[in-house]
């Protein structure tokens, strides 16, 4: 169980409104209490913060503000010593472009040795009209010494983060390195930015219309796999745990599988859960292709609801339209909170049921709401701006936690000029508030995450059950029901409930609701 930290957000330890590593560390008896294995850090590096730290300047310093090198450690040490282990993000695909061998490439022009770690092309127009996963172009236009426009430089993301060229000898060694330097430091894993994008097909053809499995230029090319077994080969030279967990956005299971055979990557992140409608059919359908996907390449499945650039959970399940994508986010869209917050707690529990590792983000086991309205000059995210404006971003999961009180900085910082406001409505959804309401968010995740234990490693298997219920069982100790939408569902008879996310309505389970129960022991056939 890994509970995802953006270091911004979590708690602020020395009152200049952005949260550090003095927080996180005062907030470790949260954690401790909440029950996790496991901390992933988004990166916490030096960094110009033009996208929220994934513009890496320097990968073995600390961002002043967040601490220092020193600090970090300590935090390792410390959270080790309570059980919970340390993962830290990793970011191969690009750099900032404040990052040295950047500016180098840049003083030394064009053919030059420098430039060749990364994408440089000279021409009057973009060599590819590829389009920015943060929209726009992925081209930007260099000056050269004398002021003339130079050569075009490759981002998939913004401008400010280069593209590494992953075919140079320079590029393999130093990320190498960088993962050795962490693991030497005690860190349990790395969590593995933008992970399919790395190799670029040299040619640099335009994107085809329906490109075959392997062929796009950019994304989920074959030979990203040899850079991965050579990780893994360097993970496994440790003794201990040192896993690697891909950000791997794919729609194609196999595809996506083929990232987990044995001599690559541990784990990586299942998207196709978050992207599915809270629909009955939706859900069993996803987590049956998932489990298949693993099983031959033996990983475990992971189960995301949520991560530091999606619509928060609460807010996205209470909208007509219930799948995420980074495509529909509009301002303006109706929200039922009441609802959203009822299905989130259903999902909570549904996905804390199935057998693989569980990622929680910061903040969602107090079931916080995306932050819509937040003032226009507050936002950061280049996503909004490159828009147009149009895409809200993602600054409204990024919102400092709320931890003691009635009014902001709620006990996250000592001056209630936060890097990001927060809302005025949320005394109710303190951590203070809610670890003293049995009924609250945060208990049902401490409940479930501990009740979670005793099945663990126990088989799963499918158990029969009406169109809208998903039914399934962790050994002979678990039964989960999850009623999508559907009429109140009778408990299996003479079963225990253990946890349910709403309350029981004449003893059956309400819509969007889910349930964790101990079946009755079996009946001993009589001699
Ligand atoms: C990943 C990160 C995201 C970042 C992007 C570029 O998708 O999760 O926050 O903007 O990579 O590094």
């Amino acid at each position: 169980m890994v509970y995802e930290i953006y270091p911004r957000s979590f708690a602020d330890g020395d009152g200049d409104g952005v949260g550090d590593l003095a927080g996180v560390r005062s907030r470790l008896p949260y954690l401790r209490d909440l029950g996790i294995d496991a901390v992933w850090f988004t990166p916490w590096y030096a960094s110009p913060m033009a996208d929220g730290g994934y513009d890496v300047e320097d990968y073995r310093r600390i961002h002043p503000a967040f601490g220092d090198l020193a600090q970090a450690e300590a935090f390792i040490a410390e959270a080790l010593a309570l059980g919970i282990r340390t993962i830290v993000d990793i970011v191969p695909n690009h750099v900032s472009s404040r990052h040295p061998w950047f500016r180098r490439a840049l003083a030394a022009g064009p053919g030059s040795p420098e430039r060749e770690r990364f994408w440089f092309r000279g021409g009057a127009t973009p060599p590819t009209n590829w389009v920015s996963n943060f929209q726009g172009g992925t081209w930007t236009r260099t000056a050269d010494a004398d002021g003339t426009p130079g050569e075009w430089y490759l981002h998939l993301f913004a401008p400010e983060q280069p593209d590494l060229n992953w075919e140079h000898p320079d590029v393999r060694r130093e990320h190498e390195d960088v993962l050795r330097f962490w693991f030497d430091r005690g860190v349990a894993g790395v969590r593995i930015d933008s992970a399919a994008l790395l190799v670029k097909d040299p040619a640099l053809p335009e994107v085809p219309d329906a490109p075959l499995p392997g062929r796009h230029p950019n994304t989920d090319r074959d030979g990203v796999h040899e850079i991965y077994r050579s990780w893994r080969a360097l993970a496994d030279g440790y003794r201990g745990t040192r896993i690697l967990i891909g950000e791997v956005w794919m729609p194609d299971a196999d595809r996506f599988a083929a990232y987990l055979r044995p001599d690559e990557l541990h784990t990586a992140f299942n998207f196709d859960f978050m992207s599915r409608e809270w629909r009955a059919d939706q859900l069993r359908e996803s987590i049956a292709t998932m489990l298949a996907a693993h099983a031959p390449v033996g990983a475990p499945s992971t189960w995301v609801l949520s991560n530091h650039d999606v619509t928060r959970p609460v807010t996205r399940y209470g909208r007509a339209d219930t799948a995420f994508a980074f495509a529909t986010k509009r301002f303006g869209t109706p929200t039922d909170r009441e609802l959203g917050t009822r299905r989130a707690r259903a999902a909570a529990l549904l996905v804390a049921a199935l057998p693989g590792s569980l990622y929680i983000y910061q903040g969602d086991e107090l079931g916080l709401p995306e932050v819509e309205d937040l003032p226009s000059g507050a936002r950061e995210d280049p996503m909004h701006f490159r828009s147009g404006g149009v895409d809200p971003g993602r600054d409204g999961c990024r919102v400092p936690l709320p931890w003691t009180g009635d009014e902001p900085p709620y006990g996250f910082s000592s001056t209630s000029a936060t890097w990001l406001p927060q809302p005025a409505d949320w005394g109710g959804l303190t951590a203070e508030r809610q670890a003293a309401d049995p009924g609250s968010m945060l208990s049902l995740y401490r409940r479930a995450i501990r009740l979670r234990r005793s099945f663990e490693s126990a088989p799963f298997a499918w158990i029969d059950a009406p169109d809208d219920v998903l039914a399934f069982a962790r050994g002979d100790g678990l039964v989960c029901l999850a009623n999508v939408a559907g009429r109140p569902v009778a408990l299996p008879r003479g079963a225990e409930l253990l946890l349910a996310s709403s309350e029981l309505v004449d003893d059956a389970l309400p819509s969007d609701s889910t349930a964790w129960v101990r079946p009755a022991p079996a009946e001993t056939p009589h001699r």
